[in-house]
């Protein structure tokens, strides 16, 4: 579907997040007004956003409260509302369960309540994650597979999953998820593994370090490219019926795999500047996850496009530029 969906409204709440800047390009390319929910903070958080400037509308608000979202919604008046909005750092979710809950978890209830009382002929899209797998049941994940969190911040998504799905059924919106695996760019957040790795690596070419400190190598992820990862979004909310889908690769690569090709892109070999640092460990891990996208690829025409290593090589490359003042 490239359709253009000219006239359309959209709201995203956690627009200056990686997924939240790519799926802002990817409604204004398809002639969408485009508002996104922005927090207060203290110091400005828009950088990956800085590029679309003029051409978004920010609405202040935040999962925490209430009434900012029933203004938001009345002030954007969207079609369709993307909450990719979360505390979404695993190891933060240990340290910080109640917050994490609140905003993962009963901030999509305040959402989803909003937009039954001011926005009910909206569409909403539910950032649903392949964490909620957790301990796996049954390899590949896909759509029935039983859920199992292992971490604060895997049993917030689950509630905000399940609540996604009574709104649907009780009062009959438009609300979907998409159960998500893991999604990277060159706009990642620093303390996600995969930028840790690429920028560990960039540094240590460059001669700024001489070692990167990791936790476990041993991990094994089904990752993909977060700009493939938003067209999935889009996708589901042109349905004609609600539905929830896992959106994969299909593919496992482990920590250590990650390491290989990161390092060996700059000529680098990883054995001799990757140590194991028990404090990256968590209390308790995910230890390998790889989806089964059939149902996305059948009923959606989705499938990623790009590839694993393609995608270690360009944060890496991406990471080395920027170190070098060129990007
Ligand atoms: P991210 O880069 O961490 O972005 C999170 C966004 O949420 C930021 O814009 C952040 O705003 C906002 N936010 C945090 N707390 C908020 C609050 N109380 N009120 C309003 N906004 C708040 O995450 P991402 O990687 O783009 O992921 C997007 C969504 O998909 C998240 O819900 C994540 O849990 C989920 N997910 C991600 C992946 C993945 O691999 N990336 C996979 C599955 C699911 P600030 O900029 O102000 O901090
Ligand atoms: N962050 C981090 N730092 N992870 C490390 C490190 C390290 O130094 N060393 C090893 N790892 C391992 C973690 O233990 C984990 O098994 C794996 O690398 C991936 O960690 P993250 O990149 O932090 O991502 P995540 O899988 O925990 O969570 C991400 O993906 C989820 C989807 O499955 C986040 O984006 C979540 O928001 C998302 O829902």
């Amino acid at each position: 579907m490239t359709e253009k969906a000219g006239g359309k409204r959209a709201l995203i709440t956690g627009i200056t997040g990686q997924d939240g800047s790519y799926l802002a390009e990817h409604l204004l390319e398809r002639g969408y007004h485009v508002a996104g929910l922005v927090r207060r903070s203290s110091s400005s958080r828009l950088e990956r956003i800085e590029h679309l400037e003029g051409r978004v509308q920010i609405v202040r608000g935040d999962l925490h409260d209430q009434s900012s979202l029933v203004r938001a919604l009345v002030e954007s008046r969207p079609d369709e509302i993307y909450n990719l909005a979360a505390q979404s750092f695993v190891p933060t979710s240990f340290e910080e369960p109640v917050l994490t809950a609140e905003v993962t978890a009963v901030g999509v209830t305040r959402l989803l309540e909003a937009m039954r009382q001011v926005a009910p002929e909206a569409r909403m899209y539910q950032a649903s994650t392949s964490e909620m797998f957790g301990q796996v049941r049954e390899t590949p994940q896909r759509e029935s597979t039983p859920f199992h969190p292992r971490s604060p911040y895997g049993v917030a998504k689950v509630f905000a999953h399940w609540a996604t799905v009574n709104y649907r059924e009780a009062h009959g919106l438009f609300a979907c998820s998409g159960i998500l695996f893991n999604h990277e760019s060159p706009r990642r957040g620093p303390e996600f593994v995969t930028m840790k790795i690429a920028r560990g690596a960039a540094r240590i070419a460059a001669g700024l370090d001489t070692e990167l400190a990791l936790g476990n190598l041993d991990a094994r992820r089904d990752w993909g490219h977060a700009a493939d990862y938003v067209h999935a979004m889009w996708l589901m909310l042109q349905r004609e019926d609600p539905r929830d889908y896992v959106i994969a690769t299909g593919e496992t690569h482990s920590v250590r795999e990650f390491c290989e090709v990161a390092f060996g892109c700059l000529g680098l070999d990883w054995k001799t500047h990757v140590r194991v640092d028990p404090r990256f460990l968590r209390p308790a891990e995910v230890d390998q996850l790889v989806g089964d996208p059939s149902r996305a690829r059948e009923e959606l025409g989705w499938s990623p496009r790009v590839s694993f290593e393609d995608l270690v090589r360009e944060m890496t490359e991406t990471e080395a530029r920027r170190l070098r003042g060129s990007v």
